[in-house]
């Protein structure tokens, strides 16, 4: 079948670097004279007839903008029966040939069983500040969230010293350990407690009190999301060591902000290569770049979880404290 008539769509956790996908993806699209047509938030647009035309000039400027021009959200009622059907006829009515979907695992799963329902291809760009995708190198945005936790953890660091205090300081990642392993060796921490390693918080509360009687008097504890509640750790670092201790949730910040210029170029890549995909008649897979070259993966390998290699970050962290 040729691919006249292309739709885009962001769904899920907006990432940055999704604005620079949408653009590389419309004008890659445009140069290959395919029409574009942008979905607005998330799956939802689908169901609802929600469109957008998007030419070369409505791209304009938005390389360099957080979050999505065409919305996002979560949308449960695209795992129904009934909101796949909507969404079919949406994609029937309006002769769309194929679809681009960026975002992360949730989109991934959803693109994956509308083709298995109704076999409209569908082509992934991973996109998620979790990095936390199956097969995935790395996802858009992962780089930037890293780079505004590091941010924010330097003027901890300022604070922390400078008070001789003990900060814990929780950063996202759903299920994923990532982001607090990258921020944690870039800042320099002294420790990070991950969903994918069982930690001990007597030992470590041990490390602090031997570090204090050595005069190591601040200390930064960086904690995932899906391992513990930053709250929760520094509460019972204060009983155990009787150390001010202050807790710190990070949050939805690291999901905003200006891409870094690895999100936006990785978005470029990939953005091209989606829709290259669905030109040569691929679907129900990934893009992504692996060593610096484009590369697919079936949806249903990257739906299954990925899992990280932390033993050597973690033993970073140990030998660099
Ligand atoms: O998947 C991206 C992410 O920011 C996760 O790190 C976090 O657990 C989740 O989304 C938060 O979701 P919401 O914005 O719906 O609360």
């Amino acid at each position: 079948m040729s691919i006249k008539k292309i739709a885009v769509v962001t769904a899920g956790g907006d990432a940055p670097g999704m604005n620079a996908a949408i653009r590389s993806v419309v004008r890659y699209a445009v140069s290959k004279n395919i029409e574009t047509i942008g979905v607005m938030r998330g799956w939802w647009g689908l169901i609802n007839e929600e469109l957008k035309p998007l030419d070369r000039r409505s791209v304009s400027g938005i390389i360099s903008q957080g979050g999505t021009v065409l919305k996002t959200a979560r949308c449960p009622e695209f795992r129904t029966k009934e909101g796949q059907a909507r969404a079919f006829n949406t994609v029937k009515k309006n002769k769309i040939d194929g679809l681009v979907a960026i975002g992360g695992n949730g989109t991934f799963s959803a693109a994956h069983s509308f083709y298995k329902n109704h076999k409209v291809a569908c082509i992934g760009i991973p996109a998620s500040i979790d990095n936390d995708i199956n097969g995935i190198e790395q996802t858009i945005g992962s780089d930037t969230a890293i780079n505004t936790a590091l941010y924010a953890i330097d003027n901890i660091r300022d604070t922390a010293t400078s008070m001789e205090r003990v900060f814990v300081v929780e950063v996202m990642g759903r299920g994923c350990g990532y982001i607090a392993l990258e921020v944690a060796i870039a800042a320099g921490c002294e420790e990070v407690i991950i969903p994918e390693r069982k930690y001990n918080l007597t030992s470590i509360c041990q490390d602090i009190v031997e570090g204090n009687l050595r005069g190591k008097l601040s200390w930064i504890l960086v904690v995932a999301e899906g391992a513990a509640s930053a709250y929760e750790i520094a509460k019972k670092i204060t009983k155990i060591t009787r150390l001010e201790t202050r807790a710190i949730v990070l949050g939805h910040v690291q999901r905003g902000g200006r891409p870094t210029a690895l999100s936006r170029i990785l978005a470029a890549r990939l953005g091209e290569a989606a829709v290259d995909c669905l030109l040569r008649g691929l679907k129900d897979k990934a893009v992504s770049l692996k060593c610096g070259r484009i590369e697919t993966v079936d949806f249903k390998k990257a739906i299954t979880g990925k899992k990280i290699e932390v033993d050597k970050s973690l033993d970073l962290i140990k030998t660099l404290t």
